[in-house]
């Protein structure tokens, strides 16, 4: 009988407890009552002050070509200096939609200051134009400012010289699109080593803008068997444009 009692009253004890904990009345507590439930620890609801929200660091805001252009000056940052007659900075529209940067300036470049106007650039003219594109809307540029002697490759401190001034083009730009022709171009802006054969024709990301990587024109001009491929991977950047090829 006892044991009915005092399981009553424990059960009795709980109700309370509970109609305590759900505020529905308030529970005259024995002192020496054990506890029924474990309590959890009593959190009190404090107003969180209002933090604002944080305000983006502002961006610094591109320098515009001419800009870019003027801090280069007559650059003496690399031994390319020593044989070049002209710096080839760029050419095209400043607000281009689409970039195509190539590797350096050639001898006729280097003559004129124009890039792309030799063998290969008329090549890269054609490109452009079968992509629906005037050559006078994208922008064209080069990796390296000033031709490599005797039309050798870039060496790796030319490059990283040249490199922030490449950079500051595309920023100034932001284009919707770059096009890497050949190696030096594609390993370069995505700082990837892998081999341009392995490059092309795959979509990648410089600074958040798409590029496509794709045999330099110089190259096609040597290996007509390979405008193929590279046709194909410009088709690819006229669907991003929404042209038909
Ligand atoms: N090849 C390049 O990579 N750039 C030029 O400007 C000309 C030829």
């Amino acid at each position: 009988m006892s044991d009915e009692l005092s399981q009553l009253a424990l059960e009795l004890r709980r109700h309370l407890a509970w109609q305590e904990q759900d505020g529905t009345r308030t529970l005259l507590k024995d002192p020496k009552a054990p506890p029924l439930f474990a309590q959890a620890p009593a959190t009190q609801a404090r107003p969180q002050p209002v933090q604002p929200a944080p305000v983006p660091a502002a961006k610094a805001p591109a320098r515009t070509l001419e800009e870019v252009r003027k801090e280069l000056g007559d650059c003496r940052r690399c031994k390319l200096c020593q044989g070049r007659k002209t710096i080839v900075f760029g050419v095209g529209n400043p607000k281009a939609e689409l970039v195509f940067v190539g590797e350096g300036p050639g001898a006729e470049e280097d003559s004129q200051g124009i890039p792309f106007v030799g063998a290969a650039g008329q090549l890269l003219t054609k490109m452009i134009e079968a992509m629906k594109f005037k050559r006078d809307d994208v922008y064209i540029c080069n990796v390296v400012k000033c031709r490599p002697p005797g039309n050798r490759n870039p060496e790796p401190d030319e490059l990283e010289a040249c490199e922030p001034f490449l950079k500051a083009q595309l920023a100034s730009i932001q284009p919707k699109a770059i096009v890497a022709l050949g190696k030096f171009a594609a390993q370069t802006l995505l700082r990837d080593s892998t081999a341009i054969t392995r490059l092309r024709g795959q979509w990648r990301s410089y600074e958040g803008i798409p590029l496509m990587p794709t045999y330099h024109p110089a190259y096609l001009l040597r290996q007509p068997g390979e405008k193929k491929l590279a046709w194909m991977d410009l088709q690819e950047v006229m669907k991003r444009f929404g042209k038909a090829p």
